[in-house]
């Protein structure tokens, strides 16, 4: 992937159509993870083409498995694993690589990795994560920035997160899936992919319950087996394009959409004004001619209103009659969009964890540049609804976690290029 890429985005064009996108990034990445606990093959469909699960794939392949993909399809087989350690180089490309810990001390009861560290949005902490395996027995030693974490076998154990984290419950998921006795997470995270994690574990033999609630129980098994699975859809991407219509005044309509995954970004989008039909597994949203904002907007833990769609309707905010206050609870650094959308013609004040959006008439395309994943989605957004050209620099943030989003949105009418 370039990483002097751009997007060129002439603005004013209403998008109209329909697409259909592939399953939910944040749903494959612990999954590949879990293919890691059988030693058989694990085949899984709807995966996105995305840098991220290139990544996950290469991880793979550097410490012995075999990893194929082929039209959304991902092949894993990891009989042949070489080594126990993930090279630094991987975790440092892709913080999220860190659910491979509870997985490979799973499969091994030994594994190193280097510390995460922070990124675009924040520092990153993975205290809880540590915390949690300390509890089921796992000796962790941190030094010069490398984690190395070894037990045998590890024990179930009662484990009280202090944050319903998302990482922290899959890691701890992933770790008990083979331990001895039955684990028990409180507070855990009830994000979608967290059902989706677990529904994949117990189709390759293990005893898991309890996801979507706030308490998950984990009895350990001795083996696993094969697997096939298809990944759910992704909740963000869809949340995306969806304000790409409401943002541009267009009619879109989404296929192979699960709507109880995106209640608080429908609800949202409906105080904008914009008209939201649910057909089966379709969304279809009709923009209104006059954009509304929404009074406030605060991010939550699932099922509150998800972080990852918060630059993307500051974006929206930014051209809505009224003003918005957004509050991004979740993440310390998450509204560096912010300033780049203001120099398109936004009204926005930042003031800590507090964005204030003032409606404006129009954004003025201009050059902008993306710093995070759904920070550059948002300006890609803008860009969609500016007068003249907007150029994104640095899309290889975006890349990450959008499957040739320029694609998808001149498939719709936009007029983007990639250069
Ligand atoms: C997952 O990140 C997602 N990533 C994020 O999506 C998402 O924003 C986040 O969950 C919240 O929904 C993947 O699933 C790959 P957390 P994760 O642990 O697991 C603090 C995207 O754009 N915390 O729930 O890292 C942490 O600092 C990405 O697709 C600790 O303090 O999120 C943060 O403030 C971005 N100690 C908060 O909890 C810990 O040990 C939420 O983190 C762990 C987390």
């Amino acid at each position: 992937m370039a990483l002097l890429a751009k997007y060129i985005v002439h603005g004013g064009n209403k998008l109209e159509g329909e697409i259909c996108l592939r399953g939910a990034k944040n749903s494959v990445l612990p999954i590949i993870a879990a293919t890691l606990l059988n030693e058989g093959e694990s085949i899984i469909h709807n995966v996105p083409h995305i840098a991220d699960v290139k990544v996950m794939m290469d991880i793979l392949t550097y410490i012995g498995c075999y990893a194929k993909m082929e039209d959304g399809t991902l092949i894993i087989n990891t009989k042949n694993i070489s080594s126990s350690e993930i090279p630094e180089d991987f975790v440092r490309k892709m913080r999220s690589s860190i659910v491979l810990l509870g997985a490979m001390v799973g499969r091994f009861g030994y594994t190193k990795i280097s510390y995460p560290g922070g990124c675009e949005i924040g520092p990153r902490p993975i205290d809880l994560h540590l915390k949690a395996l300390r509890q089921m027995g796992v000796e962790i030693e941190e030094i010069h920035g490398f984690i190395h974490c070894t037990k045998d076998i590890l024990q179930g154990c009662d484990i009280h997160l202090d944050f319903p984290s998302v990482g922290a419950t899959e890691n701890i998921m992933l770790a008990a899936v083979k331990s001895k006795g039955i684990t028990k997470i409180y507070n855990a995270a009830k994000e979608p992919e967290i059902i989706d994690l677990q529904n994949f574990l117990n189709a390759m033999g293990a005893k898991i319950r309890g996801a979507g609630n706030s308490c998950i129980q984990i009895e350990g098994v001795k083996r696993l087996h094969a697997v096939e699975h298809k990944i759910i859809p992704d909740r963000i991407a869809i949340g995306t394009y969806l304000i790409a219509g409401a943002i541009t005044g267009g009619k879109i309509i989404i296929n192979d959409v699960i709507p109880d995954h995106i209640q608080s970004v429908i609800s949202k989008l409906k105080e904008t004004g914009c008209e939201i039909e649910l057909i089966d597994d379709k969304i279809k949203l009709v923009a209104p001619k006059i954009l509304k904002s929404v009074e406030n907007i605060k991010t939550l833990p699932y099922p509150g209103f998800p972080t990852d769609m918060q630059a993307q309707m500051m974006a929206l905010m930014t051209l809505a009659k009224g003003t918005c206050v957004i509050s991004e609870t979740i993440f310390e650094n998450r509204f560096k969009h912010g300033n780049e959308l203001i120099r398109m013609g936004a009204n926005i004040n930042i003031n800590g964890k507090f964005a204030i959006i003032k409606g404006v008439k129009k954004l003025m395309g201009t050059k902008v540049r993306s710093d995070d994943l759904r920070g550059g989605a948002a300006l890609v957004l803008a860009g969609l609804a500016a007068s003249e050209v907007t150029e994104i620099e640095n899309i290889h943030h975006i890349e990450r976690g959008y499957e040739c989003m320029e694609k998808v949105l001149n498939s719709l009418g936009a007029t983007i290029k990639k250069a």
